[in-house]
């Protein structure tokens, strides 16, 4: 049940009262939907028509344990890109040969770790340079003298002209980003990494980067890999491979209005179908979205402070800030924003510029039509993802609480940040 007003006006969010969640623990508060995470996690998982999978839930986009439970328990693995986020998922109770492990930079203690854990480590150490394989290489040999194989997926950036395709920051596979082995490098890396007595190559995987609207770019990247492959198969290559990862990166309608969003499961049907013309269909197909399972089921709630009318603008200042979610800010990311008390009436309707206290220029949410007569309260939707994750305590601002609603009623909610402990930890600083 996503966001409805019910007959008496009361906004609600998975069943649960956002006023009484107002009321009841103040703001900024995120709140999340269980059971539509849950959902559609299901239905991308019905997109894979049986076929062998690993929807591997991107844990960057949102950490919490009630969340990273929900999505554990519908089957999801995960893709961490820190040892953190990969102690968060095992803690969560997702197995390790269920997680992948991505990043440019992993130290030496977190590959440590990642091969260690579990006795077997995790499913695979997804490596993003030639220098990363010698040093995954090397760590193997030190931590793994029994000759155990530590097993290794390749990230390919398959250099895409991505421009116009979605957000600059989130374009990652383009010649110009740091992240995966360049296409130009790429048997070199697979030959390097079957070549080693201390690694076993078992995927090769891409992620072309995050917000995509259509399926073009995703099925571009994927595509470069099923060559990658034919072309290794053909040479007598790529014997232990066992997953393909085509990555993240589906995107949602944020605007709410798009006649016909490209849906998760178009991704994953797009790219089965590639699979099976490429004679790659006996590999597993590893996934690995973060945004499109969550972002649509959290919202943010936020309290107005005042308003300020000028001659060129109506302020509608908030009490959530560009700390609590920063996607516009980075981003120029808009997230619609709904009164709680109100539904808008298109004859009371004016522009208001809603932003936060935050002293930075782009802390900013963009213009929304809501009534006149201003709101008391509003939840800035399709918060989900990238939201709680990417906060900070800037401007002294303590982080949001987060609510998780399951079965029509808030199940679990943490607890609001002590400013004093802020104060006295700066103080001591
Ligand atoms: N896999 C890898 C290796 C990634 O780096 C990412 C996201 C994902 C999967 C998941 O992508 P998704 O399905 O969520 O698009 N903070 C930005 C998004 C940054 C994404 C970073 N990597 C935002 O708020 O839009």
């Amino acid at each position: 049940m996503p966001l409805v007003r019910d007959a008496s006006g009361q906004l609600k969010f998975g069943g649960a009262s956002l006023q009484e969640l107002v009321a009841g623990l103040g703001t900024p508060t995120y709140v999340y939907d269980l059971d539509a995470i849950a959902s559609g996690a299901r239905e991308l998982d019905e997109a894979f028509d049986g076929g062998p999978h690993l929807i591997a839930y991107a844990v960057k986009a949102n950490t919490a344990g009630r969340v990273i439970r929900t999505l554990a328990a519908q089957g999801c693995g995960a893709d961490v890109v820190s040892g953190p986020e990969l102690r968060v998922a095992l803690a969560c109770g997702m197995a390790p040969e269920r997680i992948v492990y991505s990043g440019v930079a992993k130290t030496d203690d977190e590959i440590d770790y990642a091969i260690a854990v579990g006795g077997g480590g995790i499913a695979a150490v997804q490596v993003e340079s030639l220098e990363e394989i010698a040093r995954v290489e090397a760590r193997a040999l030190a931590s793994r003298p029994s000759g155990r194989k530590v097993q290794v997926s390749v990230r390919v950036n398959p250099s895409l002209d991505l421009d116009g395709l979605t957000h600059v920051n989130i374009a990652t596979g383009h010649d110009a980003a740091k992240f995966g082995v360049p296409r130009a490098d790429a048997t070199g890396a697979l030959r390097l990494v079957e070549g080693s007595p201390h690694l076993r190559l078992v995927g090769v995987a891409v992620h072309v980067g995050s917000q995509f609207t259509s399926t073009a770019p995703y099925l571009e990247a994927a595509s470069m890999l099923f060559d990658l492959i034919r072309a290794g198969r053909g040479d007598g290559r790529l014997r232990a491979l066992a997953f393909v990862d085509t990555g993240g990166g589906f995107g949602v309608d944020y605007t709410g209005e798009q006649p016909n969003p490209v849906r998760p499961a178009d991704f994953v049907r797009a790219v089965r179908a590639e699979q099976q013309r490429a004679g790659a269909g006996d590999l597993s197909l590893t996934v690995e979205p973060g945004r499109s399972l969550v972002a649509p089921h959290g919202v943010l709630l936020a309290r107005v402070i005042q308003t300020k009318v000028t001659e060129t603008a109506r302020w509608l200042m908030i009490d959530a800030g560009m700390n609590d979610l920063l996607r516009p800010a980075l981003y120029q990311a808009k997230h619609r924003v709904v009164a709680l008390e109100a539904p808008v009436d298109a004859a009371r309707a004016v522009s208001w510029r809603v932003v936060g206290p935050v002293c930075e220029s782009s802390d900013d949410f963009g213009e929304h039509r809501l009534n006149d007569a201003p709101p008391r309260a509003v939840a800035l939707l399709d918060a989900g993802a990238y939201g709680y994750t990417m906060a900070s305590s800037y401007n002294g601002r303590q982080l949001p609480v987060e609510a998780f609603v399951s079965g029509g009623r808030v199940v679990a909610h943490t607890v609001r940040p002590d400013v004093e402990g802020w104060v006295a930890e700066r103080a001591r600083a």
